[in-house]
């Protein structure tokens, strides 16, 4: 009897799949963590962090990074891997100010308290992100405004900012999303005119650059993670970074139970947003991060030559358009996300993530749900279950106040594992898998 061929039938009919052996995950072992970790351990010295500092807590505070990394016996500022680690993201940003934290939602509680958000105020967030770049405005009992994504970048569509500007908005912020940097020119530019703050969420960007400038120290402060899938990882952790000292004492103060540290001569500005968290990274997770930092670029690189494969890969596919980096920025490639434009005769984008699924190819369709379309916003119940903080505000939510995004959602796709040690040998079989199913 002749065995039948069942390499083209698709796997989910029955056929042999593309690929059976599993992605390799991110997290993965490539320089000096078990020496590093090793070290940190038997120092000791797990976490290094001391709250209630005394009188000199202020001027500690406003230490540059480059020079608390040097100082002994800091503990307000945190252990020698920390300070070590922060030196380190300050240099290669260019920035005097990185804070480290244990992840990068803490990261942005600390820079929205630290540019002084008041209860009411609003920031404007783009709606397709993760949602703890909105939920964390929501710490100061601030609100935020959803605004579209671009359709090319799907980072924020600085126009529709523009359009959602009121009396009450006090910050904007940008997203690089999946490692392609917002079109940060025109968010500055629109900040410089309304006098907002700006705020990078970079949790997904981590080495990404706009005219050679690393994304984080454009505006007026950058939030980097460090939590499983990101580029580098020390299982959680996040890093603040600034060139403002008023928000870089603050977002020290909130790490570390400021509130503690105060005295009767703190101003009201001083205190204010300053109650009760404790964001400290250990020493154990600074010093993996330590060797996973100084592989980032060699990461990176692996990242973008897997992305690129994926897209040169897909071009004979016009269905598949790519997210678009603008001539002037280099990505860092997070996870190369898609529009699938399907036409007729083709599988609809869910029926395709089944079918890829069979085959042995993982891909995302997309977000469950945008920003404004989860509850703790259409349903306006955050802090208990009367309101707050929204009672106030005439900001709306839900599906249909960010047509475009959700339209834009509706066709996303993404891989999720560009990150090394896979290779543009594993790329070739996802797109492999997408010309089994187009041919
Ligand atoms: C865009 C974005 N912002 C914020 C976060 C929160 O980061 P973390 O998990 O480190 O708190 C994430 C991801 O996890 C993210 O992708």
């Amino acid at each position: 009897m002749t065995a039948i061929d069942t390499s083209a039938r698709l796997a989910i009919d029955g056929g042999t799949p593309i690929r059976t052996r599993p992605f390799a995950p991110n997290c993965h072992i490539g320089g000096r963590e078990r020496e590093l970790l090793l070290d940190a351990l038997e120092s000791c010295n797990w976490s290094g962090f001391r709250a209630g500092a005394g009188a000199n807590v202020r001027d500690l505070c406003a230490t540059p990074s480059s020079i608390a990394r040097d100082l002994h016996d800091v503990r307000y500022l945190g252990g020698r891997y920390v300070r070590l680690l922060e030196s380190m993201f300050a240099a290669r940003t260019r920035t005097t100010f990185a804070i480290g934290c244990n992840s990068a939602t803490s990261g942005l509680v600390m820079a929205f308290g630290a540019i002084g958000l008041e209860p009411g105020d609003e920031v404007l967030v783009p709606c397709m992100s993760f949602h703890a770049t909105a939920t964390a405005i929501l710490a100061f009992q601030a609100v935020p405004v959803f605004v579209e994504v671009d359709p090319h970048s799907f980072c924020i569509d600085p126009r529709d900012g523009a359009l959602k500007i009121t009396p009450r908005t006090r910050a904007i912020v940008a997203v690089h999303l999946g490692g392609i940097p917002a079109d940060m020119r025109a968010i500055v530019e629109l900040a410089r005119r309304h006098d907002l703050k700006v705020i990078e969420d970079c949790a997904q960007s981590l080495g990404a650059r706009i005219d050679g400038v690393e994304v984080g120290a454009i505006g007026d402060a950058g939030v980097y993670s460090l939590t499983e899938t990101k580029s580098i990882t020390c299982g959680e952790g996040g890093v603040v970074v600034t060139n403002d000292p008023r928000i870089a004492i603050k977002s020290r103060l909130i790490r570390n139970h400021g509130e503690g540290a105060a005295d009767e001569s703190w101003g009201d500005d001083e205190l204010a947003n300053v109650v009760g968290m404790n964001f400290r990274l250990t020493e154990l997770q600074a010093a993996v991060a330590v060797a996973q930092f100084e592989q980032l670029d060699e990461r990176n690189e692996v990242r973008n030559e897997n992305a690129n494969a994926l897209i040169e890969g897909l071009r004979p596919f016009p269905q598949f358009v790519p997210q678009q980096l603008a001539a002037n920025a280099e990505r860092a490639c997070y996870m190369p996300k898609f529009r699938y434009v399907s036409g007729a005769s083709m599988p609809s984008r869910d029926e395709l993530v089944r079918i890829l699924a069979a085959e042995g190819i993982p891909l995302v369709a997309g977000y469950p749900r945008l920003l404004h379309e989860n509850p703790i916003f259409t349903r306006r119940i955050a802090y208990g279950t009367r309101g707050a903080p929204f009672n106030d505000s005439a900001v709306r939510y839900g599906t249909g106040t960010c047509p475009r995004s959700e339209a834009l959602n509706r066709e996303l796709l993404w891989f999720p594992l560009v990150n090394p040690p896979n290779t543009t040998d594993d790329m070739r079989d996802v797109v492999r898998a997408i010309e089994k199913v187009f041919s």
